[in-house]
């Protein structure tokens, strides 16, 4: 299974591999168009800065895989926890952000996200989401 440190030397990163920016502007980019019409979760996001919210997530992700540290330049440590507790995050809505971003994936072709790699930034995501759940039901 990749992971972000797959880098051995002279070979691509997981980042590299997967077609670098250009694959992540999709994935986000597909996941966000999906958001910004969704009754449960839509509203949580900021009205007036959607694309400043598609390239929060964009960073984050690319420079989890390996790719250039944008988002600790522009926004400092992660921190995803305490970055959402002023959202209120149970299971629905953990499972819908899941759902749409899974939608985002399925329009990235094979060739361009293999299977192991899916199964890798699904896993990410999928921990990522469980993790930032801050309401009990
Ligand atoms: C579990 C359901 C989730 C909900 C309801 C949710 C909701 C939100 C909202 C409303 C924002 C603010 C948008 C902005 O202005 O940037 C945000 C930001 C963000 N989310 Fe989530 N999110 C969820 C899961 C995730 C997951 C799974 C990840 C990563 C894999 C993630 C990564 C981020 C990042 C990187 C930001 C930008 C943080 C910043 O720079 O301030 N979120 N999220």
């Amino acid at each position: 299974m990749p992971t972000p440190s797959s880098n051995p030397p002279g070979q691509q990163n997981f980042y590299e591999a997967i077609g670098g920016e250009e694959t992540f502007a999709r994935i986000v980019r597909g996941f966000y168009q999906q958001v910004r019409d969704d009754d449960l979760i839509g509203p949580l996001y900021p009205d007036q800065d959607w694309e400043g919210a598609e390239q929060r997530l964009k960073w984050f992700l690319a420079q989890y895989w390996g790719g250039p540290q944008t988002f600790s330049a522009q926004r400092g440590h992660p921190r995803l926890r305490m970055r959402h507790v002023t959202y209120s995050i149970g299971t629905p809505e953990a499972e819908r952000w899941l759902e749409m971003m899974k939608v985002s994936l399925d329009q990235i072709e094979e060739e361009t996200l293999p299977p192991a790699y899916r199964a890798a930034l699904w896993e990410h995501m999928e921990r990522v989401a469980a993790m930032l759940i801050n309401r009990p039901v």
